[in-house]
Formats: C-alpha cells, structure tokens, sequence
C-alpha cells in the first residue's frame, strides 16, 4: 500500500512522461515493472516472459515493453547503470501507477561459496549510493519488501533455481566503490582500501549498482520491491566479468519471476 503519509502524485492517464516516455494509458493498467539496467535486456527479458510483448518505446536509458503473463500486464522497464537514473524512473513509475517493482540485474559475488551462474535475492542492501540519502537519512534500511521477496523465493525454490539470499552491498562506482584495482588508474582511495574484505567479513554476499536506490526508495513510496541478480563475477577468484552463464541465469530468473505472477503470490 502507498505511504499514506505522503500525497502521492498521479500523473493524467494520457500524460507521457519526461524522461520514461510512457504514460498510464501506455501501460494498460500494469503495476508490476521488471526492471533490468541495460536497456537491449528490457526485450530480451519481456520475450521470455510473452513471445508476442508489445515495445512501448526508448526514451534515453529507459525502454519498454509491455508483456503479458496470465493475462496480467507486466511493465519491462530498463532503468539505466546506477542510482539517479534508477531514481528518476521510480518516480515517473510511480505516478503512472506501478508499485511493485522487481530488479532484475547483474552481479559480483565476494564470497567463497558464492558462483557464477547463482543467482542472489537480496534481503537488505548497504547504502554505499548516493542517490538513496536525497529520500533518507543514512541510518533508514534499505529493505527488501518482505512479502514479494518471500514469494519470489518460494517459487526459486520450487524451480531449484540456485539461489542464495542475503545482504548486497550496492555502490555508485563500478570500480573505486567496490575495491577494483583493474581501473584506468588502479588508484582506490583509502576509504575502500580493504573494503571488500571488510564487506566479505561483515557476510555481505555481492557488489552491484542499483538495489540500494530501489529499496530505500520503494520504502520511502510505501510501494514492494525486490531484487534478483545473476552472478557474473566471483571476485574471491579473478576480477574477470564472465557472461557465459549469463543467459541461462537470466532464463532461471524470469522463470522464478514468471512462475510467481502466474500463480497469484505478488499481492494487489
Ligand atoms: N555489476 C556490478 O556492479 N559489479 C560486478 O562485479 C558485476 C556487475
């Protein structure tokens, strides 16, 4: 249920909007949105949801597509790398009526057990963005939607999808932000000197880039969100991003999310 302590703002059914591009009349009624970062995976993901999926359109980072699952809309919406554009769509989504909202991302493990190919469902994510403290104050969680996570796990479950639930630790910079050294300059500042170990010894399962600005948001908007991401770096062994797992992984997690829309447990 939306925040009943704010006014939530409805944008006029026909209203484009500026930096998403689509309206409410566009979407159908959808208040489900898939939301993968690169925009190429917004048709990708939405054909494995509905062959016949209509594009809505690209507008800057954000395209969409509209597919159906159990004769229920579901929104495909790219969101671009990182927090502000992240943001900037959650807000325009919001106003058109979506308000559960399921990332559906990439990721760096750093923990021994975790592999490439798994898949993570975050339960919380570490506010290292910068994005989420314009919505609230650093000591706010930023939690994943119980209910909506707990469905999607179930339905993992039953698919034997190989998923590890725990902590994520989300960052604005790809490589600084998460202790990589294979940059441009190789220069990490002191404050991330170590960081890596430290997350790894705190039980932080993985680095991406978006799920902290998702959930502190969601939050904030009294709205579900969760996150679902395929492992394509196991950084405890080689800095290398390896994709070749990638579309298997990204078959699994439509699969878990498909079979969860399908069978009712993502809640009105
Ligand atoms: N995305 C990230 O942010 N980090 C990784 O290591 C892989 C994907």
């Amino acid at each position: 249920m939306v925040n009943t302590n704010i006014q939530a703002k409805r944008a006029p059914a026909d209203q484009k909007m500026y930096h998403i591009g689509i309206s409410a009349d566009d979407i159908q009624g959808a208040r489900i949105a898939i939301l993968p970062g690169d925009p190429k995976r917004a048709p990708y993901l939405a054909a494995m949801l509905d062959e016949n999926f209509i594009s809505l359109g690209s507008n800057r980072e954000y395209t969409s597509c509209l597919a159906r699952v159990a004769g229920q809309p579901i929104l495909v919406i790219s969101t671009g790398m990182g927090g502000p554009s992240m943001a900037i769509g959650l807000e325009e989504l919001a106003m058109i009526g979506l308000d559960k909202f399921i990332r559906v991302g990439t990721t760096g493990a750093i923990q021994e057990s975790v592999n490439i190919g798994d898949i993570i469902l975050t339960t919380a994510s570490v506010r290292l963005d910068g994005t989420s403290r314009h919505y609230a104050q650093e000591v706010y969680p930023a939690v994943a939607d119980f209910r909506l996570t707990m469905a999607l796990l179930q339905s993992a479950e039953a698919l034997q999808a190989p998923v590890q639930v725990g902590i994520t630790a989300s960052s604005d910079s790809f490589w600084p932000g998460q202790e990589r050294y294979d940059s441009f300059t190789g220069f990490v500042r002191r404050k991330f000197q170590g960081s890596m170990d430290m997350w790894r010894k705190l039980n932080v399962l993985n680095f991406e880039m978006e799920s902290s600005t998702l959930l502190t948001i969601s939050s904030v908007f009294g709205t579900q969100a969760a996150c679902l991401s395929a492992v394509i770096a196991k950084r405890t062994q080689s800095e290398q991003v390896d994709k070749s797992h990638y579309d298997d992984s990204m078959c699994k997690i439509m699969a878990i999310v498909r079979k969860t829309i399908e069978e009712g447990r993502i809640g009105g």
